[in-house]
């Protein structure tokens, strides 16, 4: 089957810009649902395995987690495994938000958002089928290739340190940091908060992380600009 993805040189850069908060969000036991969502464990021989092992992880079903020995309820998944488990549609992969190799391959995906991987910062190897493309385009990733029916995202780009690509300004007092694939966050620098990072002081832990702040975004800007581009065979 070749999909129509070759006609469809269109690097989608999504720019993001987070203002100054960033949400505290960690693993507990009630969400790892998303590593029983398949039958089955990470198998003998994958990607995910073969990371899992060098990074001295444990598996439970199709995750890898890395235990925080010192901190209570602390497992963060860095491996993810969802491939040969039938799934037409993927909608939330947050809980694998920290998670370096994710392999949904072998599934009869038709369409994935580039929005599920924003803030995906470690995603270094994305195993999809062949009919998807890397999340972000091409010009997202270090390495694409496609082998057979599996579609490799290898190397995530530093979308802020890309000359040529896109000039990126963050508002004053900010910087430009990575937020996954294609994604990037103005960060305000220290001491500096609020819309644009105008405002100086502390920053208001209490009120922020209160029950309902689980990623408090106040402005989110969406561009989308199209590049020609070049297909770089790898
Ligand atoms: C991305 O790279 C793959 C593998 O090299 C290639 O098949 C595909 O056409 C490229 N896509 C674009 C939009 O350049
Ligand atoms: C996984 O495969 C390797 C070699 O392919 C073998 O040495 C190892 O025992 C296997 N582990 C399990 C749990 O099957
Ligand atoms: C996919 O899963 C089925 C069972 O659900 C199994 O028979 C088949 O060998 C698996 N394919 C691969 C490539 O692992
Ligand atoms: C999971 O296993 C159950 C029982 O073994 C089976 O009925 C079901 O089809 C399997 N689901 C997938 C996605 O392979
Ligand atoms: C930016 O990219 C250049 C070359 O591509 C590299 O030498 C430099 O270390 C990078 N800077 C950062 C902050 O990643």
């Amino acid at each position: 089957m070749t999909a129509g993805h070759s006609q469809q040189n269109a690097a989608v850069v999504l720019l993001f810009i987070h203002l100054c908060f960033s949400g505290g969000y960690q693993l507990t036991e009630l969400q790892v649902g998303l590593c029983h969502l398949c039958n089955g464990t990470v198998q003998n021989g994958t990607a995910v395995s073969q990371f899992c092992s060098a990074s001295a992880g444990l598996i439970d079903g199709r995750c890898c987690l890395l235990r925080k020995e010192n901190i209570r309820d602390a497992d963060y998944i860095i491996g993810l495994d969802l491939s040969n488990c039938s799934l037409s549609r993927v909608e939330d992969l947050q809980d694998a938000f920290s998670a370096t190799t994710i392999d949904l391959s072998l599934n009869p995906i038709v369409n994935l958002d580039d929005s599920l991987f924003e803030g995906f910062i470690q995603l270094a190897n994305l195993i999809l089928p062949a009919n998807l493309v890397c999340p972000g385009g091409n010009a997202s990733w270090d390495k694409v290739k496609v082998k057979g029916e599996t579609h490799f995202c290898e190397g995530q780009k530093d979308i802020c340190n890309q000359t040529g690509y896109l000039s990126l300004n963050c508002p004053e007092n900010s910087l430009c940091v990575p937020y996954g694939p294609g994604f990037f966050q103005c960060s305000c620098v220290d001491a500096f908060r609020g819309y644009k990072c105008l405002r100086e002081g502390e920053f208001p832990i209490i009120q922020v992380f209160g029950p309902l702040a689980g990623s408090t975004v106040l402005v989110s800007i969406l561009l989308w600009l199209t590049q020609r581009r070049k297909a770089i065979s790898v």
